[in-house]
């Protein structure tokens, strides 16, 4: 049986951390990235880590005769969706762009991948389904909703995978709904590095390390929290590339679909993340209070029980490896 993947959004901060982690896994991989958020340097990065050629197609998931080509070009066995836009602030200003990136970008692999005969795709999908959550560690089983257009096109997606399964049984789907993920390669090779101001807390207080900006805003210390500031689930990216690999391996092993939490269980908040910074690049981190962020939540944090008992998945870095990778990563990039 055919062991090639394809990695749609291959380039990107998780996709290339799963191509690494897959190819060490002794599958095949072929990517397709559009590079709109994700540098065109990742490729040869790539074949540095895993010291072999990259075959990446440059293009739209959109673009179905692409598509059509490389199922023609390639015995792929399963897809693993990357490819998505995932800016909370920004789906709120282009709510249509986002539907189309994200919803009608699915469809589309969907439809392709039927034309190709191939059934078993792994979705990467967010917590921010469950919203604010009611009770804490949140299971899979919680609630979903959203509270903006990138949590709609996250939910409608995987509405739509649960509908077409039930209806298809060819089709097999993971759904792994990621916490906060965070950190870098072990290599300082690939990491994220968002092209323009950073939206996420880590990059964001990477740039800080750096001196590419000046402080870090702390989005509100008044929340019920231990500290006051935002707690979240954070997992370290090699974690989550992994949870990829052993949710293609169940789908591709038993074609029974599932839906899972990939986090660590443990939530931080942005002082100790700040801290903990610290603590990897060796100096103190300027930083103020500001107001909280229009729409944040005031903690959340998953169950990864169900992760381990369907996929024998369970997180081994903890926030000190991610703080470490990152600035190991990010003080590398800035020096190249
Ligand atoms: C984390 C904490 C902020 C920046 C979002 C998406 C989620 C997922 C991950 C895609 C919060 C605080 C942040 C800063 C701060 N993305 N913060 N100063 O909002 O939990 O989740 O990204 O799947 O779907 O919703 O992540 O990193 O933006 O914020 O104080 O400059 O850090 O208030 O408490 P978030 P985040």
């Amino acid at each position: 049986m055919s062991k090639t993947i394809l990695l749609t959004g291959g380039a990107g901060f998780i996709g290339s951390h799963t191509y690494v982690e897959l190819m060490a896994a002794g599958y095949e991989v072929v990517i397709i990235d559009d590079f709109s958020n994700a540098h065109r340097d990742v490729p040869d990065r790539l074949e540095v880590i895993t010291g072999g050629k990259v075959t990446c197609y440059e293009g739209d998931v959109l673009d179905g005769s692409l598509l059509d080509r490389i199922f023609a070009e390639h015995d792929i066995a399963a897809a693993v969706h990357f490819a998505a836009r995932k800016a909370v602030g920004e789906s709120t200003e282009i709510p249509l762009e986002y539907m189309q990136a994200n919803i009608a970008g699915l469809y589309s692999l969907l439809a392709a991948m039927k034309r190709a005969g191939v059934f078993t795709l792994v979705f990467s999908s967010s917590c921010t389904v469950y919203g604010d959550p009611d009770s804490l560690p949140v299971t899979e089983e919680a609630p979903r909703s959203f509270s903006h257009p990138y949590g709609f096109t996250k939910l409608t997606c995987e509405q739509s995978l649960e509908q077409i399964a039930l209806h298809d049984p060819r089709w097999a789907f993971g759904i792994l709904r990621y916490f906060n993920p965070a950190g870098a390669h072990a290599t300082g090779l690939i990491g994220e590095d968002p092209n323009d101001i950073p939206n996420n807390l880590m990059p964001y207080i990477s740039k800080v390390a750096t001196g590419e900006l000046e402080r870090l805003g702390v989005f509100g210390n008044d929340y019920p929290t231990p500290d006051g500031t935002g707690v979240r689930d954070y997992i370290h990216v090699t974690d989550l590339a992994q949870g990829h690999v052993l949710s293609l391996k169940a789908l591709l092993d038993s074609g029974d679909s599932h839906t899972v939490n990939l986090g660590t269980g443990r939530g931080y908040s942005v002082l100790d993340m700040l801290q903990a910074y610290e603590r990897a690049c060796g100096f103190d981190l300027p930083h103020e209070i500001l107001p909280r962020r229009p729409g944040d939540i005031a903690e959340v944090y998953g169950d990864p029980s169900k992760a381990q008992d369907v996929l024998g998945f369970r997180a081994q870095l903890g926030l000190d490896d991610m703080c470490a990778s990152s600035w190991n990563w990010i003080s590398r990039r800035k020096n190249t």
